[in-house]
C-alpha cells in the first residue's frame, strides 16, 4: 500500500504541522446476518485489509482529502450542518464523518487528508464504514478529542444515514473495536463487543460473486423492505424486541404466511444460530461451525430471499472444494461469500474456487476477489507505527 503521507505532501505541500495516521479495517461478518438492526449479537471480524488516513490539522474550518485518481481531491467547508454533495461522490463519506463529529461536539478544526487503502471498494467488506470510521477518528484527533466506543457507536450508524445507506451498527463495531485474532460477538442492547478467539487453525476467504449489490439502489429497497417485515412482524405479535422473542420459539404460528412470517422465522433462527456458533467456536468445534454457516446461508435464501443463483453456486463451489461451510456475507443479493475451512484444506478450497467459480470470468481478480480473510484488529486497537 502506498504511505499516504507520501501523498498528503505530494498533495498539500509540505508543513511544520505535525502528521497523523490513523487507519480503519474492513470487516467479513461470519454470522448473524440481517438481525443486527433488531438490536440482536451478531459475529463479524475486522480483517487485515483497511484504510489509512494520513493527515494534518488547519487552523480554519477547511476539509481537504485526496485519494487514488479515481477518487480525486475534494474539500469544503466544515460547518455545523452539512448536506450531502452529489450522489455517489466519495466527498458524501467525508461529510458523513464531518457531519457526525459536528451533531454531538460542533464542527472544528478542518485537516488535510491523504487516503489510501487496500481494501476493495464495492466487494461486501464495509469499506464505506471503514472510510466512514478512519476519517472520523482522523476528525477527532486533529481537534485533540477523545472519544470512547460507546460515543463513536452513537453518532457512526447514524452518521452513515447521511450518505442513504444506513445499515446497524455492525461494521462500525467491527471496524472499531474487533481484536486481533479474534471474532466479535457484538450485542447492541446494551451495546457490547466480546472477543472470541478463533481457533487457530481456522481459515476464511472472502469470495466474492462478481455481482455487486449496489448500495444505494434496487438493493437497498430490498434490504430496507426484510427491515420493515421483521419489524412488522414483531409488532403483529405484540413483542417489544426481538430478544424476548427469541425465547417463544412458536410464536411464529401467529403468522400470516408470507415475507412477515419468513423474516421473522430468520430473523429468530439467525439469534439461536449466533448462539451456537460462538460455542462451536469456544469449542474449536470446526464442522459443527460450518455447518451453521450452511444454515444460515440456506435461511437467507429461502425466508429472506436475499441469495442469488450467483451466490448459491459459490457456496455450492466452495463445498465441493472441500470447505466445512460457507454462506453469503452481508446485505445480500450479490457481493460476497464467507468461506470457511481448515489450514491445511485451504489451498485447495482456493484452487477449487478458481477452477468451478471463477474460472471464464475475465474480470476476476484474486487480489480483490478471493482474499484472505483472518481477525485483525480493530481501529481502536492498532498502533499506527509506521
Ligand atoms: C449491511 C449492513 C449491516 C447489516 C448487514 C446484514 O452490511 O451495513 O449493518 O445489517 O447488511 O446483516
Amino acid at each position: 500500500m502506498t504511505d499516504p503521507r507520501q501523498q498528503l505532501v505530494q498533495t498539500f505541500g509540505p508543513s511544520a504541522a505535525e502528521t497523523w495516521v490513523v487507519s480503519a479495517p474492513g470487516r467479513v461478518n461470519l454470522i448473524g446476518e440481517h438481525i443486527d438492526y433488531h438490536g440482536l449479537p451478531v459475529l463479524p471480524i475486522a480483517i487485515r485489509r483497511r484504510i489509512r488516513v494520513a493527515f494534518r490539522a488547519r487552523t480554519d474550518r477547511r476539509i481537504r482529502a485526496v485519494s487514488t485518481a479515481q477518487y480525486g481531491p475534494r474539500e469544503f467547508e466544515w460547518t455545523p450542518r452539512l448536506a450531502p454533495t452529489a450522489a455517489g461522490d466519495w466527498e458524501n463519506y467525508l461529510r458523513a464523518a464531518a457531519e457526525a463529529v459536528g451533531r454531538k461536539w460542533g464542527a472544528g478544526a478542518g485537516v488535510d487528508a491523504a487516503v489510501v487503502s487496500d481494501l476493495p471498494p464495492a466487494a461486501g467488506l464495509s469499506s464505506s464504514s471503514a472510510l466512514i470510521v478512519a476519517f472520523t477518528l482522523a476528525l477527532l484527533q486533529a481537534n485533540r478529542r477523545r472519544a470512547s466506543f460507546e460515543e463513536l457507536m452513537e453518532i457512526l450508524p447514524e452518521g452513515e444515514h447521511f450518505v442513504g445507506t444506513r445499515g446497524g451498527g455492525m461494521d462500525h463495531a467491527a471496524s472499531l473495536a474487533s481484536r486481533e485474532g479474534c471474532a466479535s460477538l457484538i450485542e447492541f442492547e446494551p451495546l457490547a463487543l466480546r472477543p472470541i478467539p478463533v481457533p487457530e487453525d481456522w481459515r476464511f476467504l472472502a469470495a466474492h460473486s462478481l455481482q455487486t449489490a449496489e448500495k444505494s439502489g434496487a438493493a437497498r429497497d430490498e434490504y430496507n423492505a426484510r427491515r420493515a417485515a421483521g419489524t412488522a412482524a414483531l409488532k403483529r405479535l405484540g413483542f417489544a424486541s426481538y430478544r424476548i422473542v427469541i425465547e417463544e420459539p412458536n410464536s411464529a404460528e401467529k403468522l400470516p404466511p408470507g415475507l412477515e412470517r419468513d423474516s421473522f422465522l430468520h430473523v429468530t433462527s439467525e439469534a439461536l444460530r449466533v448462539r451456537a456458533a460462538v460455542k462451536a467456536m469456544e469449542l474449536g468445534d470446526a464442522g459443527a461451525f460450518g455447518r451453521l454457516l450452511l444454515e444460515s446461508h440456506a435461511s437467507l435464501r429461502d425466508r429472506l430471499r436475499l441469495s442469488s443463483p450467483a451466490l448459491d453456486h459459490l457456496v455450492q463451489a466452495a463445498m465441493q472444494s472441500g470447505a466445512l461451510g460457507a454462506r453469503l456475507t452481508g446485505g445480500g443479493l450479490g457481493g460476497c461469500a464467507v468461506v470457511f475451512c481448515k489450514q491445511p484444506d485451504l489451498a485447495a478450497v482456493r484452487r477449487g474456487l478458481i477452477a468451478r467459480y471463477y474460472a471464464g470470468h475475465p474480470d476476476f481478480d484474486p487480489g480483490r476477489h478471493l482474499i484472505d480473510a483472518q481477525p485483525g484488529p480493530g481501529a481502536l486497537h492498532r498502533q499506527e507505527h509506521e
